[in-house]
């Protein structure tokens, strides 16, 4: 080997300088006309297939220019784009652009914020990230935590923590095998699937939920919760948490948060709040009432990618007495070294969750709370919920739209067919079979991008609206192409059935 090596993998200064600035210049393009593009191509994974086609591992390398141009024309032109103006499905954001630039920067320099020593500023920046976003929804800034990957991870890294605390002292050295009352935990009915890996991954299993009914207005029915934990303890179960939700998946509801933290007090259950979606909308000063109790959880999830508008993945847990983490994850293998810093201020984020290495996700979150402030949120997260109600208001007066719900910004809503009587069972049947054809032909089209729930046995379309490009023009312009579509699509579902006939 030769004195200076020479790897194959490196790209010098003036080269990346020249394909660096060639990605920006593409990136820059893409951001300027992206609602000029389809949200999606609907393509079908053969097709895509053909398209990268089925070589095998290269033996030798490609220039990294070539290669990066087509990479970016590949994501360009063949994906679903979220950041698209008229993209209201599920629960994904606009990427802030901010972060998108964060995320080469925290690529660049890489550090590993799984441990202090390794990664020495992003650790205080990550921690500074962490009380930002308490502040930001009106908790405690005391609150300890860690970014994690999204809703999912947010809401497991809490779950772990409230069996730790609120299982016999034994559970981490027995497991769950030597506990003679069975552990349960208690959700509502409208509760994100997370729950039932929850359950799965740590060993409760998914007979430990209590799934509680909700009442009229899609909350979690807090008098039979308590029946519910009454009756456990007397048959000899163990309640160990109850899982309050800040903006159910389908239809944003927020369940009564300060009812839930009276139960938990009552019976010295572990208060979590799962604010995936909808807790940043606490930051508006009129909807705080809305999020009451939520200083009381002992651990809340939030999901940067969500209603920040971070780029994925960004996912966040809060836990009011940080030491709740670290008695659940903290080890100490005699391979590591990051316990000499007496400082009282160190601290390793391997010990507050589920990784070891860690990427510096707090980097883009940090820079967008920064670039907007606290007021620049409140503007773009009042905006989407404005967007949301007009989108309801114009359903709701247009003959041929039956407008279902409206909370934070998620709107449901369904095609109705002009002068149908939808009273009957076979005609209910029927606008479940129309609406789901049609949604299933609106995200083929490529036109906009909704997603559906189920709403009173209703199927319905449902537009949520975490997109700070969304405006005013494309929700009306998307209300034409849904009574357009609509239109269409009941005329080909009648010529079917009349030709099976
Ligand atoms: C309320 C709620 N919790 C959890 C999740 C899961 O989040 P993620 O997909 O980031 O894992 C979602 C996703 O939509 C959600 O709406």
């Amino acid at each position: 080997m030769e004195n200076n090596r020479v790897s194959p993998i490196e790209i010098g200064k003036e080269e990346f300088k020249k394909i660096g600035y060639q990605l920006i210049d593409t990136i820059a393009h893409f951001i300027d006309t992206i609602e000029e593009k389809r949200v999606t191509t609907g393509e079908s994974p053969k097709q895509l297939q053909k398209i990268i086609g089925t070589s095998l591992l290269p033996e030798n390398g490609t220039s990294a220019e070539k290669l990066l141009s087509n990479a970016a024309e590949l994501l360009f032109n063949h994906s679903l784009l979220n950041g698209h103006p008229k993209f209201l499905g599920y629960i994904t954001s606009s990427p802030t652009p901010i972060g998108a630039l964060a995320d080469m920067l925290a690529a660049a320099v890489n550090p590993n914020v799984g441990a202090q020593i390794l990664s020495p500023i992003a650790t205080e920046i990550e921690k500074q990230t962490v009380r930002w976003l308490a502040e930001f929804i009106g908790v405690s800034p005391d609150y300890g935590g860690i970014l994690v990957s999204g809703g999912n991870m947010a809401n497991f890294t809490a779950f772990l923590a409230a069996r730790t605390s609120k299982a016999p002292k034994n559970i981490k050295e027995d497991g769950l095998s030597n506990q003679s009352a069975k552990l349960v935990v208690y959700c509502s009915k409208a509760t994100h699937t997370w729950i039932e890996k929850a359950a799965v991954l740590f060993g409760l299993g998914t007979k430990s939920i209590r799934w509680i009914q909700t009442d009229a207005t899609n909350k979690m029915d807090n008098e039979v919760l308590e029946q519910t934990i009454k009756s456990d303890l007397k048959n000899g179960y163990r309640p160990i948490m109850i899982i309050g939700t800040a903006g159910d998946v389908s239809t944003g509801v927020v369940d009564d948060l300060r009812a839930i933290a009276s139960i938990c007090k009552t019976y010295d259950l572990w208060f979590h709040v799962d604010g995936a979606y909808g807790i940043p909308a606490a930051v508006i000063p009129e909807l705080k009432f809305l999020f009451e109790g939520i200083e009381d959880a002992d651990s809340i999830a939030l999901d940067p990618h969500k209603w920040l508008y971070s780029p994925l993945e960004a996912g966040c847990t809060l836990v009011k007495d940080p030491n709740h983490l670290i008695e659940t994850y903290s080890s100490h293998p005699v391979y590591y070294n990051f316990s000499n810093n007496d400082e009282a201020l160190t601290q390793n984020f391997y010990e507050y969750g589920f990784q070891n290495s860690r990427g510096f996700r707090a980097l883009k979150v940090w820079l967008a709370l920064q670039q907007v402030g606290r007021n620049g949120y409140i503007k773009m997260i009042g905006e989407d919920i404005q967007l949301s109600k007009l989108f309801f208001a114009l359903a709701d007066n247009h003959p041929e739209l039956e407008a279902i719900t409206q909370n934070l910004s998620i709107t449901t809503l369904r095609y109705v067919p002009s002068g149908y009587n939808h009273d009957g069972e076979q005609q209910g049947v029927y606008l479940n079979r129309l609406n789901e054809s049609l949604l299933n032909e609106l995200q083929r089209g490529g036109e906009v991008f909704l997603s559906n729930a189920i709403v009173m046995e209703k199927y319905c379309l449902r537009g949520c609206i975490v997109n700070f490009r969304t405006s005013k023009k494309d929700i009306e312009e998307i209300i034409e192409i849904i009574v357009r579509e609509g239109k269409k699509m009941h005329q080909e579902l009648q010529e079917k059935d009349m030709q099976n006939m």
